[in-house]
């Protein structure tokens, strides 16, 4: 299948591989007010059961099409606002108020979830990756979460986790902040596997950047200060960017609140420069581009073979 005729998420000729993939932030997910969300260019739902468990949904009532989540929650089940269908957490349609009676044989589909530091994370093609687990970073968890912020952007998947891999745009797109010392035509050490790719310069011990499959990138700038950034597909041309900043240093509230806010400025800054150029690009589905990749797209050229694999 020519697959410049068909790049939808969801189309046969290009969907992300399987995996558990970060698609919102907790804050994100109340527990009375179902959210509409869009992911892999589908329509979904996501709201909180009596356990404060994230259910996500399709969003499409099978009754007569409604978006679900302009509908309500009753106790363990989202009830639709057309004709007052309600469909449990696992999806079956529990009661119908017509004929007074569940529908068990009426479904939604429902994606399994998980939830740790802040980030909700559901599991794609779940068929075909029942032995994967989360993949996360070790790092975490006994640091402290300092800030965070998200950005919508208007590029492929693909274009926005190039970007992070691009480690020579940095002297051009960077001149005037991260990218002021580096240098043209350096090329860090790689470690390319199935699970992701790490990469840096010195010690890495001390630094490094890390790609790790499907969608979570982080930039250990030091043993006390971490970026994780992850790219939530949301369809052929947005990708939604979480980050968050973690510091095991400066705990202390007036200059930890002055940090983060420095940080949290420095780190849009940034963003808006790679943003400049990564929305330039043509075309939008790097898998289709035809591209005179140099040695320093090393990396790139992994992460799209994780994507296209043989
Ligand atoms: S469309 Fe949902 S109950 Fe009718
Ligand atoms: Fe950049």
């Amino acid at each position: 299948m020519d697959l410049r005729t068909k790049p939808s998420f969801h189309s046969e000729a290009f969907t992300l591989p399987p995996g558990w993939y970060v698609v919102l932030e907790s804050s994100e997910v109340a527990r009375k007010k179902p959210l509409s969300f869009t992911r892999f260019g589908l329509p979904l739902v996501a709201w909180r059961n009596s356990d404060k468990k994230v259910i996500i949904q399709s969003n499409i009532c099978p009754h007569r099409g409604a978006k679900l989540s302009l509908g309500s929650i009753n106790g363990d089940r989202i009830v639709c606002p057309f004709h007052g269908f309600e469909f449990s957490q696992d999806g079956h349609c529990a009661f119908i108020p017509e004929i007074q009676k569940p529908a068990p044989g009426l479904k939604i589909k429902r994606y399994e979830t998980f939830e740790f530091a802040g980030w909700i994370w559901i599991k794609w093609q779940d068929d075909e990756c029942k032995e994967l687990k989360p993949n996360w970073f070790k790092q975490a968890p006994e640091r402290l979460y300092t800030y965070r912020f998200s950005e919508l952007w208007p590029v492929h998947f693909t274009r926005s986790v190039e970007n992070q891999l691009d480690f020579s745009h940095l002297p051009f797109v960077h001149r005037t902040s991260i990218g002021r010392f580096s240098k043209v035509g350096q090329h860090p050490k790689a470690e390319l596997s199935d699970d992701g790719i790490k990469f840096y310069f010195g010690d890495p011990e001390k630094s490094f950047v890390e790609l790790l499959f499907p969608n979570i990138w982080l930039n250990y700038i030091s043993p006390k200060y971490m970026l994780s950034l992850a790219f939530a597909p949301v369809d052929d041309s947005h990708t939604k960017l979480y980050l968050q900043g973690h510091r095991a240093h400066l705990a202390w509230p007036p200059l930890s609140w002055l940090a983060n806010y420095f940080d949290r400025a420095v780190n849009k800054w940034v963003l808006s420069q790679d943003r400049r150029v990564v929305t330039s690009q043509e075309p939008q589905n790097s898998l289709l581009a035809s591209e005179a990749l140099m040695k320093s797209d090393e990396l790139i050229r992994h992460f799209r073979k994780w994507l296209l694999p043989k």
